[in-house]
């Protein structure tokens, strides 16, 4: 618990932190990171260019303090960032040198107002925090049985095309007889040297099939450049440089978007884009192991071209007697009755009797899961605030740093 001395300085300096939160964590990353250019290798250059990163980690710090006496707000937070920090390999020896970058950016973006009384309250909070990260994530490593930093060696065994700009690789361990099991929605890091920055670079992508022993599968997105960003740098090389017989860094399965499988309650999958893949793992493994779940499964996606997973869809169909398919496309010249054109209007999909009588009527125990872009996230998120669903029945899976901007 936070010191009753230190309580007032955290309490008076969140509006300030609030205003020079961007300032402080620009600093903080610039100062670490000249001072320690080694943790490149575990930071994401893209992120970090595209602004997502600066808003992310200190942004937890400041999150934490101002919901201090809010664990319930706090909880799935810390839960997030501990398994992402495992994917990632984090230790319990980063922690002082992050404390004391983001404690020297604090002093040097505040001046004067940072006096010794505030510096110390900031240091007793951060502490605070990274004791349970740090805890957490022991448990977390102990629990997987692997080390932080342990990669598998993978070989890739096939390669597919999945719509115009996803590619799926299904990659063998060679290295090890088994693979660790993992729940459907979870992802793996993949480990790349980028010869142009010379950087080892991480990025994480989601099973994208049903668990199975022998193989993993991820399906990744290009992310294409234009006149205001650079293309994105680990999807374009995987989706260029990587073929049949290559052997790639994989690191141990994570994440906390794991519905129960073995449940009888409604599921209710939403994605968009690329946001599909967890939802195949999901999905996939309902048709193994629960085919008669009530599951209604609606994705939106540019036009027909752009769609992928088209074959494990139509599988489930097959197989799931109570599963509800409505696709929302932005562009379609062969419509039929599954699809709408246009945005995705989970209100309209929900006035469909059937649809509304199993699933909205059971808002209470119906499970909802969200992937996308963060836009189309809050949208859907929103919505099903309107419809009368309860936020803990909502799950979300973001494609980045989590912005932690609703906390501050
Ligand atoms: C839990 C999780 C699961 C994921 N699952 C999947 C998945 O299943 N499939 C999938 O395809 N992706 C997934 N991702 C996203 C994936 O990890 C990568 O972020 C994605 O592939 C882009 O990486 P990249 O290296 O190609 O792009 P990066 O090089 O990291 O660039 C990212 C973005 O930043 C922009 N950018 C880079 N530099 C600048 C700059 N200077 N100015 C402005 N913008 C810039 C790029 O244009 C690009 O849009 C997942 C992410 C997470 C966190
Ligand atoms: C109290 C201390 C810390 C807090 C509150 C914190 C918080 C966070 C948060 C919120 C994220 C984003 C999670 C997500 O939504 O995906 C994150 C990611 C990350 N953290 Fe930490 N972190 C802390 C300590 C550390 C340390 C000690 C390191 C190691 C140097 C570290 C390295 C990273 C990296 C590399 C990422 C991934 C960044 C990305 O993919 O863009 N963090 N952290």
């Amino acid at each position: 618990m936070l010191s009753t001395s230190a309580k007032p300085y955290i309490e008076a300096s969140v509006p300030v932190l609030r205003e020079h939160g961007l300032a402080i964590t620009t600093v903080f990353y610039k100062n670490m990171l000249t001072a320690h250019p080694e943790l490149n290798n575990l930071f994401n250059l893209g992120n970090q260019a595209n602004g997502s990163q600066q808003q992310s980690l200190a942004s937890a710090v400041f999150a934490y303090a101002a919901n201090i006496e809010n664990a319930s707000a706090l909880a799935p937070v810390i839960e997030r960032i501990v398994h992402k920090h495992a994917s990632i390999g984090i230790k319990p020896s980063h922690y002082p040198i992050v404390g004391r970058y983001l404690l020297g950016a604090i002093k040097e973006i505040l001046g004067d107002a940072a006096t010794p009384d505030l510096i110390a309250a900031w240091d007793e909070a951060y502490w605070l925090l990274a004791g349970e990260l740090i805890a957490a994530e022991a448990r977390l490593y102990q629990a997987t049985g692997v080390d932080a930093d342990s990669w598998m060696q993978m070989q890739v065994v096939n390669k597919v095309q999945q719509g115009i700009d996803i590619i799926s690789f299904t990659l063998k361990a060679i290295d090890q007889e088994t693979l660790p099991a993992f729940k459907p929605g979870q992802y793996v890091s993949i480990a790349t040297y980028l010869e142009d920055v010379q950087l080892r670079q991480l990025r994480q992508y989601s099973l994208s099939d049903a668990p199975n022993k022998n193989g993993y599968r991820i399906s990744v997105k290009c992310e294409k450049g234009d006149a205001f960003k650079p293309e994105g740098k680990v999807s374009n090389w995987l989706h260029t440089h990587v073929e049949i017989g290559d052997v790639l860094d994989v690191g141990h399965p994570y994440g906390n978007f794991t519905p129960t499988i073995l449940a009888s309650h409604p599921i209710v999958l939403i994605s968009a884009g690329v946001g599909v893949t967890p939802m195949i793992s999901m999905l996939n493994s309902l048709v193994e192991d629960n085919p008669n779940r009530p599951v209604l499964f609606v994705h939106a996606a540019r036009s027909r071209q752009h769609l992928s997973h088209t074959q494990d869809i139509a599988v489930a169909s097959e197989a799931m007697p109570y599963l509800h398919h409505v696709l929302y496309l932005n562009e379609c010249d062969d419509k039929d009755d599954n699809v709408t054109i246009g945005m995705m209007d989970l209100a309209k999909v929900m006035s469909t009797t059937v649809i509304s009588k199993q699933f909205l009527d059971k808002k209470n125990v119906s499970e909802f899961y969200i992937c996308g872009p963060q836009r189309f996230m809050d949208e859907q998120w929103k919505m099903l605030l309107g419809l009368g669903v309860n936020p803990s029945k909502i799950h979300r899976e973001v494609f980045g740093p989590e912005s932690l901007s609703h906390l501050i």
